[in-house]
């Protein structure tokens, strides 16, 4: 998203460390890489959160914002 200019996520440390940009996904198919355990832990996972930065979407995903700055954007979306 980032690379196309899309901002509704927001973001941190890009690494899967920080947690800033927690989603859950609702729907679509995806894979995750390598996340930061103290901010996502194993349940979050099996109930479909993950961290965006750390997501590969495998086609159209329909996802919700959660992280940290989630107010923020609830307001402004
Ligand atoms: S931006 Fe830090 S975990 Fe995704």
């Amino acid at each position: 998203m980032g690379r196309h200019g899309l901002k509704k996520i927001p973001s941190g440390c890009h690494g899967g460390g920080c947690g800033v940009c927690k989603i859950r996904i609702l729907s679509g198919c995806y894979r995750v890489g390598k996340m930061n355990r103290d901010v996502i832990s194993p349940k979050e996972i099996e109930d479909g959160f993950a961290l965006a930065c750390k997501t590969i979407a495998e086609g159209d995903l329909e996802i919700a914002v959660v992280g940290r700055m989630r107010k923020f954007y609830r307001e402004r979306l």
